[in-house]
């Protein structure tokens, strides 16, 4: 960045310059970092919706054309033409593999998909109605220690070993979270499957028969797992960024990044807008549902809708809509009463004064759970595949903030409004 403009501030009696700097894409940015040292003053902004946290170069959403790039290209065109683990490759490096490149970097994520034998004892630590979500954080939280040789974040070469055993891990993990619940034996993975048949036949298989996984359902989870790979800095990305910028191990952030993306305002919408179409249950309920998301006093919110950054479409819904209707029609689910009800309330929202002049959009929370519980996943899976979904985007912002020299450790300050200096008063004096 280089830019020479600046803004001109002026208050009390002070005069400040604060540079602009152009982004390659998105609104200009007003750099503050000398505003509290040269005016004494902070910015307020909780929730961060005028705040640019850090510098990327992996991701970028143009909100009001409702578009996401993943390094430059379009998230239809990558969900429709190229591959989970090739996108991985590109999030990670900044660039499409060769075909040799990618032979390379899929064989190294096929060569850690095990578990240190002995983290298996760690689930049984669990009641077998934990959320998957709660054994997800534990059990990633719990990666650094049994893998000493990779986490030390000041090494170039563990920082990669640790990217790969992420992604390559937490497929297992999610698996194995999924068959605890079920009360199943725990299925290993198959290094002669590619990534989403793998995760398919880690869930679906049990070790008394054959499992062949289905190539369509593969797709679409394959599918699923690029739509949800990064979103810039939501707020379990901003977690990891955060919790990373202390030097805190690559496992310990990710499990913070698990951890934040559990709530229902952020990954945990998919689990919560699938319990809602059930709650719906009839179309004719429909607008009994839209009048509550309408009514201030009602703390109810139609889960699936709305975002921070898209004020129009969500492109990840369009496509996740687009495979609903395949995977359905594969499975000759044709009169499914959910979908119904899904496509209503997105075809009654759309046209509700309230959700236009909000721009309230499906996002990409809306279809996916339709998908999901199609496949044969409970609800309570749908965000841990969320979560195994963005591993890969929370570990390329880690490596792409850890890697710049300019790191500091995240501080924000506060607007304080708390009670100011008094002396203790003895309990017999109150
Ligand atoms: C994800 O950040 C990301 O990129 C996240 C994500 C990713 O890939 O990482 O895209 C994944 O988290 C998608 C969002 C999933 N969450 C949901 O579907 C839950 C339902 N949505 C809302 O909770 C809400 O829309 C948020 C949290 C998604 C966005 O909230 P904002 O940007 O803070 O907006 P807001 O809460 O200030 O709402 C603005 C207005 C409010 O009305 P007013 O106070 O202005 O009168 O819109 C209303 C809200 O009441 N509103 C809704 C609504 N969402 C916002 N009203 C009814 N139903 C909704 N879903």
């Amino acid at each position: 960045m280089s830019d020479k403009r600046v803004a001109k501030l002026s208050f009390d009696g002070k005069e400040l310059e604060l540079p602009i700097y152009s982004p390659s894409a998105g609104p200009d940015v007003l750099d503050i970092t000398k505003l509290y040292a040269e005016g004494d003053v902070f910015t307020y902004d909780p929730g961060f919706t005028s705040t640019a946290s850090c510098e990327s170069t992996i991701t970028f959403i143009a909100g009001g054309k409702g578009e996401l790039l993943y390094r430059g290209y379009p998230i239809d065109q990558l969900a429709n033409e190229s591959h989970y683990l090739e996108v991985c490759y590109l999030l990670l490096y900044g660039e499409l593999p060769s075909e040799d490149e990618l032979v390379e970097f899929e064989s190294r994520v096929t060569n850690h998909t095990m578990l240190h034998d002995q983290m298996n004892h760690l689930f049984r630590g669990f009641r077998r109605d934990a959320h998957p979500m709660a054994i997800m954080c534990g059990v990633v939280g719990a990666l650094s220690a049994f893998y000493h040789d990779s986490t030390d974040v000041a090494d170039p070469q563990q920082r990669e070993i640790a990217s790969i055993r992420m992604i390559a891990k937490i497929p297992t993990i999610a698996a194995y979270a999924f068959k605890y619940s079920a009360g199943q034996a725990f299925v290993y993975p198959d290094n002669n499957l590619d990534y989403a048949s793998n995760f398919l036949r880690m869930c679906f298989a049990v070790p008394t028969e054959e499992y062949v996984v289905n190539p369509i359902l593969a797709k679409a989870m394959d599918r699923i797992f690029t739509l949800h790979a990064d979103h810039e800095q939501n707020a379990s990305t901003s977690t990891v960024r955060l919790a990373g910028s202390s030097g805190a191990n690559p496992f310990a952030c990710i499990a913070a990044g698990i951890a934040c993306l559990w709530g229902p305002a952020h990954g945990g919408a998919n689990e919560a807008c699938l319990n809602m179409l059930r709650e719906i249950g009839t179309v004719d309920r429909i607008p009994e549902f839209v009048a509550r998301a309408k009514d201030k006093s009602d703390p109810f919110r139609l889960m699936g809708f709305g975002h921070r950054v898209y004020k129009n479409f969500d492109p990840r819904a369009t496509v996740m809509k687009e495979s609903a209707d395949e995977v359905l029609e594969l499975l000759g689910i044709e009169d499914n009463e959910i979908l119904k009800i899904a496509k209503e309330l997105e075809r009654i929202a759309l046209e509700d004064p309230y959700f236009v002049e909000k721009k309230l959009y499906p996002n990409v929370d809306f279809y996916s759970g339709i998908i999901l519980d199609a496949m044969g996943f409970p609800t309570s899976m749908f965000t841990p595949i969320f979560a195994m979904s963005r591993t890969v985007g929370w570990i390329a912002q880690w490596k792409e903030m850890i890697g710049d020299p300019k790191l500091k450790i995240g501080r924000p300050r506060q607007l304080y409004t708390g009670a100011t200096h008094r002396d203790y008063v003895d309990v017999k004096d109150r």
